[in-house]
């Protein structure tokens, strides 16, 4: 299904040509939806920037491009506002129509893409032995988030989550180990993820303070590199421990990763520092290879180097991700890569990639993505801590999550003397408490930092995963008290747009697909939970003014048609989002 946007793009683009001739026919006519809702519903604002070009006053080149348009069966008579935007008024007609074949379409007018390109999310990607902490919890909403869309948009998705499971960490864990407790190294499940944590702490202290660890510390992370089995082994058995505890998270979570951790690229190491050199950017500076850099500089203004390998020949974080790079684009065949992760790597991402294109390893035809995101804080606009100050555990934060949900349910329960099953307040909490954290994260500009409130997420109010889940809940409702089956309405649809609210609400529904495309393109996923949010407010706004069940046909039929294809388009976007609606709460 086309969308109103591309429709009536295309009934310029041939105005375009009809007014100024065949070379006007690429130009992008630049249709939006109205900023001001007063003047139209939609506007082109390509008679100021032609004007410029063609050297004509602008509100003269709209009336000639109005001439030329034919738009009489979408819109009323266009006008022309302030200096020259082109004001267009979709008429009820054109909408109902729209909506009906919106209805009849399974994918509510969301066509997939023509090449399903191959696309690697590089998303979640917590640390082996460390706490996955709630930077990583806002990666695995959003990378989710990402992926699911650009999945449901018909591109082939590879979710990777790129673990930190090599470096340093390990020399200095497999030496303490061995000292405190040697069984970890060679058994299976005798730690828990806290244990390790703490002794991956301890570790760290020795290695801070005493040489003699140092060296021995160093000489283990040798000795696993070079593949010494006893290590490997034991390498195994605590990646075994990490990865069993995020696992837990993702099923909560329902996120669906491939691992990949760094250690994968190990055997493509050498050819990264081969390729550089051979392409005459490595240099020496100071004992390590470097590649030096434009746009970086120190505070004195000289530029600064990408580190690619330490003076000791180890490699580092930035030659894993240059490896990694080359191997998505060659042995994955990806056309777009996206790397979820907190603003605070911008810089590491903007120097990998100059580098990669530097050296060739990236070609026009892929397009490589750093997502950046802020961070979580705590309500008093510190970094988030438990009460005693330590950090927060994600299966801890997720569980208040669920514990508040179920007190506002069970609240809710006793004031409206309602009684429910054990499984139904279970089921219910869990999915709200979720919900509320992911739609808590999503709903902000990712770039910013967001505060982390339970009060907020799980509010009954205002742009938050409840409200949304109570409008669909609500509509589905109407259909119970109704006795309706959605499915049962008739083949011979028909969409009516007498009310005010009705009008907003049938135009608003058509913009999904609008707003889906605008995800794609800025990945931004609280783009799309404003869109859901402003679809539910319309939604109650219309079932305020319109009764439903007690109006007579056609209108009846009519009205369930929009609660339903509202309720469509909520269960979709939210889908995308990651969140499961319910049919009662
Ligand atoms: N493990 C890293 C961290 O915890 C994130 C990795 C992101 N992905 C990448 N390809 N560098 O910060």
């Amino acid at each position: 299904m086309t969308s109103i946007n591309e429709q009536l793009t295309q009934i310029f683009q041939d105005a375009l040509v009809k007014s100024f001739g065949e070379e006007f026919k690429e130009i992008d006519p630049q249709v939006t939806t109205a900023r001001d809702l007063r003047h139209g519903d939609y506007q082109a604002n390509i008679a100021l920037p032609l004007a410029k070009k063609l050297g004509k006053n602008p509100r003269e080149i709209a009336q000639i491009i109005i001439n030329n348009l034919s738009l009489d069966t979408i819109c009323e008579p266009p006008t022309i506002g302030g200096p020259g935007f082109i004001n267009l008024k979709l008429k009820p007609s054109y909408l109902e129509s729209q909506l009906k074949s919106l209805y009849q379409n399974q994918r509510l007018g969301i066509e997939k893409v023509e090449d399903a390109d191959q696309v690697i999310v590089d998303f979640s990607s917590p640390n082996i032995a460390k706490e996955m902490h709630v930077g990583h919890l806002r990666s695995t909403i959003i990378g989710d988030c990402i992926a699911r869309t650009l999945e449901f948009l018909g591109y082939q998705v590879l979710r990777l989550n790129h673990v930190g499971d090599w470096g340093t960490q390990f020399g200095m864990l497999i030496t303490y180990l061995k000292e405190v407790y040697p069984d970890a190294l060679t058994q299976a499940d005798v730690l828990e993820i806290g244990d390790l944590v703490n002794f991956y702490k301890q570790a760290k202290k020795r290695f801070d303070e005493d040489p003699k660890f140092q060296e021995a510390a160093r000489e283990a992370v040798v000795k696993l590199q070079s593949g010494d089995e006893e290590s490997q082994k034991a390498w195994q058995l605590l990646c075994d421990q990490s990865r069993r505890e995020f696992q837990k998270i993702y099923d909560r979570l329902d996120v669906q990763l491939t691992e990949r951790g760094e250690s994968f690229y190990n055997p493509y190491l050498d050819d990264v520092i081969k390729a550089l050199d051979e392409k005459g950017i490595l240099e020496k500076d100071q004992g390590a290879q470097c590649v030096f850099l434009e746009g970086f500089t120190n505070k004195s203004g000289d530029p600064l180097p990408l580190i690619v390998q330490k003076s000791d020949g180890g490699y580092n974080y930035a030659t894993t991700d240059l490896a990694a790079l080359r191997y998505r684009i060659k042995e994955d065949n990806a056309k777009r890569i996206i790397y979820v992760t907190d603003a605070g790597q911008s810089n590491h991402f903007a120097q990998v990639f100059q580098v990669a294109q530097k050296a060739n390893f990236l070609p026009d035809s892929v397009e490589v993505t750093h997502v950046p995101f802020g961070l979580v804080k705590g309500e008093d606009g510190k970094k988030l801590k438990t009460r005693s100050g330590e950090t927060v555990k994600l299966k801890d934060l997720l569980d208040e999550a669920v514990n508040y949900a179920r007190k506002d349910l069970e609240n809710r329960l006793q004031t409206e003397e309602r009684k429910e099953s054990e499984a139904f307040i279970n089921h219910v909490s869990e999915t709200v408490g979720i919900s509320a954290v992911k739609y808590a994260d999503l709903s902000q500009n990712r770039i910013s930092d967001y505060i982390f409130s339970y009060d907020k997420m799980l509010a009954l109010q205002g742009n938050t995963a409840p409200y949304m889940l109570y409008a669909y809940a609500r509509i589905q409702s109407i259909s119970r008290e109704g006795n309706i089956n959605y499915e049962n309405l008739g083949e011979n649809i028909q969409i009516l747009l007498k009310e005010d609210t009705e009008i907003e609400l049938g135009k608003y529904l058509l913009q999904l697909s609008e707003t889906i495309k605008e995800v794609e393109k800025t990945l931004l996923p609280n783009r799309l939970c404003d869109y859901l949010y402003e679809l539910s407010k319309k939604f109650n706004r219309f079932y305020e003014n319109c009764p439903v069940l007690k109006s007579d046909e056609p209108v009846r039929t009519s009205r369930l048609l929009l609660c339903d294809l509202t309720a469509r388009t909520l269960k979709l976007g939210l889908s995308l989002l990651g969140i499961s609606v319910l049919e009662r709460m």
